[in-house]
């Protein structure tokens, strides 16, 4: 898929991988409707700015919409007036996520199972919710010449999906679910002319991994194999791009880790 011109969901857009996403999307010519909590903060505005559409100019090709992705109503709604705004969707890129690490014994108790739901919720069922919405949408438009595809789906997933620490057994639930809810989507979708494809990141630097201790960085770091660093959101983005236009990635969970093995 060519995506100057279409209209893609992007869930997380307001920070790390999910705001590169969008910014990669408006700079090939795509209409972007962001999805989350937050609202997009004044660097990435300016840098929507700077491709000239923000939401004041009538020429806009990026509008956000805050909602919940565990909310039902909220991301229909900021669906439809997505679909309003541009036109029936062509691809969604899934990133809302939240990282919590809890040992299930720790020294002073034992796991909370309220915080275990919320990390299943937010990036399980909350991309689940997401897609859903979305391929609705996708389903109505014309499919493309020549394979007759309709669009693309691209969840987040992790490598701790297949490679969990102490302490990312929510996480690493969260994340092997939407590895393992890839093919089942692809094979349901294939009759719509829909791909659907996932990304397990290794360890990319966005807000989220600043916000982890030195502690935790660090082994990351050392573990890393070539390049010997953590990856860069626009690396992410690349390949988002190269998943929506290369037709023939479909079912397929792509780990994007410059070989780390946590
Ligand atoms: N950064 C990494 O190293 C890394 C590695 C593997 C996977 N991932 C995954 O990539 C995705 C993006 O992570 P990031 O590093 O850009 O994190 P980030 O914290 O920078 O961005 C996540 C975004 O999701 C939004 N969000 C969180 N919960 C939400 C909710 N309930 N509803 C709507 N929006 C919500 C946040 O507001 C934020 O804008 C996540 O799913 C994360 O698990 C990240």
């Amino acid at each position: 898929m060519q995506v100057a011109n279409r209209t893609l969901l992007v869930s997380g857009s307001s920070s790390g991988l999910g705001a590169a996403c969008a910014l990669r999307l408006l700079e090939l010519g795509a209409n972007v409707v962001g999805l989350d909590r937050s609202e997009p903060g004044d660097w990435l505005m300016r840098r929507i700015s700077a491709e000239g559409c923000t939401n004041d100019n009538l020429q806009a090709r990026y509008w956000h919409g805050q909602a919940d992705v565990t909310d039902e109503a909220s991301v229909q709604r900021v669906v439809m007036q997505g679909i309003e705004r541009f036109g029936e969707f062509s691809g969604a890129v899934c990133c809302a996520g939240i990282l919590h690490g809890q040992r299930i014994l720790p020294r002073d108790g034992i796991a909370s199972l309220d915080a275990f739901r919320k990390v299943i919720d937010v990036n399980l069922i909350g991309t689940f919710n997401v897609v859903r919405y979305a391929a609705e949408s996708i389903a109505r438009g014309e499919p493309q010449a020549p394979d007759g595809e309709r669009g693309v789906v691209v969840m987040t997933s992790s490598i701790a999906a297949f490679d969990g620490q102490v302490g990312q057994c929510a996480y690493s639930a969260s994340k092997g679910a939407i590895a393992a809810m890839t093919l089942p989507m692809a094979r349901e979708f294939a009759k719509l002319g829909i791909r659907v494809v996932s990304i397990a990141p290794g360890v990319f630097e966005t807000p989220m991994m600043q916000a982890a201790s030195q502690k935790v960085r660090e082994p990351l770091l050392e573990a890393s194999v070539f390049p010997r660093r953590f990856g860069d959101s626009e690396e992410f983005a690349a390949m988002v791009q190269c998943v929506l236009e290369n037709a023939m990635l479909n079912g397929a969970v792509l780990r994007l880790d410059g070989a780390l093995r946590m």
